[in-house]
């Protein structure tokens, strides 16, 4: 008999940058495991394909979520749609690195900050208002996720910017973890190492990175978005209810080698 707490129908989940890369192998699983889904993305075209891909209770909306007031209309949008939102993927992410530290634009560095560290505070702050108040009413719950990066710990030469976003994501899960415990919230941070997406595909088609990079990684292979199911149906389902505060490194080993 399958374990109960995975099978998440009744459940919603929202997944940022759900249209492609990390965010649909979240999603997939998550729609797979019985829940419904919302996906928000950049691009309308490729929130078409997720959606028809993907099938069942899923649903799209074309969102920059560098935009508070855009970011606060389509929770509220979501939460009328599906009736409630119980985990948030925040995953739409951007990279953006430089020649070198001194001559690093400053135009990169705010657009970076704009997706990576605005977008997940506005997508994060947005769903737990929506959290609180459904607690307030009797129906405590909820998990927020914000997906941060290797670079957060290890040293990303030349990706100052985007590092010091994905350090933060974890700074601000951990506070977002106590404030929220009280009303069954809780708040964890993802770690991926290096994943085959679109963000990376400079990195794969360079000879070098596989022959120098890929063999440290303990599993010996490019992360894929499917390596990030299990995580997600974990963090929605109701076996997470005592984990909060935590950092998932989801990396294949490379990050301990
Ligand atoms: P990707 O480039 O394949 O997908 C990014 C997604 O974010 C797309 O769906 C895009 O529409 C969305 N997005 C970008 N800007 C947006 C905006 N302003 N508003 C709404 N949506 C926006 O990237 P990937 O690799 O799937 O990355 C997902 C997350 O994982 C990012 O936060 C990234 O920093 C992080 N990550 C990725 C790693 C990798 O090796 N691929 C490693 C570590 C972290």
């Amino acid at each position: 008999m399958a374990y109960a707490p995975f099978n998440l129908t009744g459940k919603v989940a929202l997944v940022t940058g759900g249209n492609r890369g990390i965010g649909l192998g979240f999603a997939e699983a998550l729609s797979q495991a019985g829940a419904s889904v919302a996906i928000w993305g950049s691009s309308d075209k490729n929130n078409a394909d997720a959606v028809k891909k993907l099938g069942g209770a899923v649903k799209a909306w074309t969102v920059n979520v560098a935009d508070e007031t855009q970011v606060a209309a389509a929770m509220v949008d979501v939460a009328k749609h599906f009736g409630r939102i119980d985990s948030v993927f925040a995953n739409a992410g951007i990279g953006g690195g430089a020649k070198s530290f001194s001559e690093f634009p400053t135009d990169v560095y705010r657009r970076v900050l704009s997706v990576n560290l605005d977008g997940v505070f506005f997508t994060l702050r947005e769903a737990a208002k929506h959290m609180v108040e459904r607690a307030k009413g009797g129906d405590p719950g909820g998990s927020l996720v914000g997906i941060a990066s290797l670079a957060a710990i290890e040293g990303a030469a030349r990706n100052e910017a985007y590092a010091a976003t994905k350090g933060a994501v974890i700074s601000m899960m951990k506070s977002i973890a106590v404030e929220h415990a009280r009303y069954g919230v809780r708040a964890n941070s993802i770690l991926p190492g290096w994943i085959a997406t679109d963000m990376t595909q400079g990195a794969q088609d360079n000879p070098a990175f596989a022959d120098k990079v890929i063999p440290r990684v303990p599993m010996r292979r490019w992360g894929e978005p499917k390596d990030f199911g299990g995580v997600a149906v974990y963090l929605t389902s109701d076996a997470s209810s005592y984990h909060s505060g935590d950092s998932f490194v989801v990396d294949g080993g490379y990050s301990i080698f």
